[in-house]
């Protein structure tokens, strides 16, 4: 959340931003989502200026370190929206329905 909030401050040209949190005794969903000029994925993983740049790679990573998973749904002019989805119980607990 820290992450996706300083990148909106610092690129986004937002006028709005929400966060969204999203708990349950199963899972914890985060969504930070802009209005602001978005981005293409592709060409910044592509553009040598910015290999040293770990942002989104962390949020990506750290979430997957946990048995998680993050996306990022970004187009240029359309704003930006981060997912962070946790689960907070090993999927075995859930297959076998013991809580
Ligand atoms: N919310 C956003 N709105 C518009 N562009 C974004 C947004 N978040 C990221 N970007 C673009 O994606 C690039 C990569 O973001 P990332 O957080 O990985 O690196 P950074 O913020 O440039 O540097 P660092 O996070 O390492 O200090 C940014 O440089 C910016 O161009
Ligand atoms: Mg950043």
């Amino acid at each position: 959340m820290q992450e996706a909030l300083s990148n909106v401050e610092r690129h986004a040209k937002a006028t709005r931003v929400t966060v969204g949190l999203d708990i349950d005794p199963t899972r914890l969903k985060v969504t930070i989502g802009d209005n602001g000029v978005g981005f293409d994925m592709d060409t910044v993983l592509r553009d040598p200026e910015k290999w040293d740049h770990f942002g989104i790679r962390g949020i990506l990573e750290r979430a997957r370190l946990v048995g998680g998973e993050g996306k990022i749904e970004s187009k240029k002019g359309r704003g930006t929206t981060i997912v962070v989805d946790i689960p907070l119980v090993n999927k075995e607990t859930i297959a076998h329905g013991k809580n």
